[in-house]
């Protein structure tokens, strides 16, 4: 069975949004294999976002990432992959269409409420990198 790995952001702790993400994910059909909060350092975060680790704004996204604790969950299902991206919506909150994640609770592309794992190879990895 396919997987992916997702992780709720320090936004949707805050917001008390885990629930409604969680929520999301299951009444999709996906199951949720296992799950853990943890909180990020630079390290890891320059390991996760290395495509974005020479950016300007990634002291931002470092600063953001590690403001609060974050869930993260292997999730597994029928093309889950593709599926999770869909039900999250595009990175930028304000491109995202309602019903989607981050259409419904984010506004900008930078706070935006979950991570999913963009294909099935680096689903397996990031589940390496944060369950081992
Ligand atoms: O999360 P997603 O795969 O949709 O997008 P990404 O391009 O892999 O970027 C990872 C994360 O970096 C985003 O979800 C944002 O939180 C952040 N980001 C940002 O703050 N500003 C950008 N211009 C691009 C990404
Ligand atoms: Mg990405």
């Amino acid at each position: 069975m396919e997987r992916t790995y997702i992780m709720t952001k320090p936004d949707a702790y805050e917001r008390g949004l885990i629930g409604e993400v969680i929520s999301r994910i299951e009444n999709k059909g996906y199951k949720i294999t296992d799950m853990k909060m943890m909180n990020l350092d630079e390290a890891i975060l320059k390991e996760h976002y290395a495509h974005l680790a020479d950016k300007p704004f990634f002291p931002e996204i470092v600063t953001y990432m590690t403001s609060g604790p974050v869930v993260g969950m292997i999730v597994e299902g029928q093309n889950v992959v593709t599926g999770m991206r869909n039900i999250m919506g595009p990175t930028d909150g304000l491109e995202a269409a309602s019903g989607t994640i981050r259409g419904d609770f984010a506004h900008n592309k930078n706070e935006n409420i979950v991570h999913g794992s963009d294909s099935v190879e680096n689903a397996e990895i990031e589940i390496k990198r944060f369950f081992g």
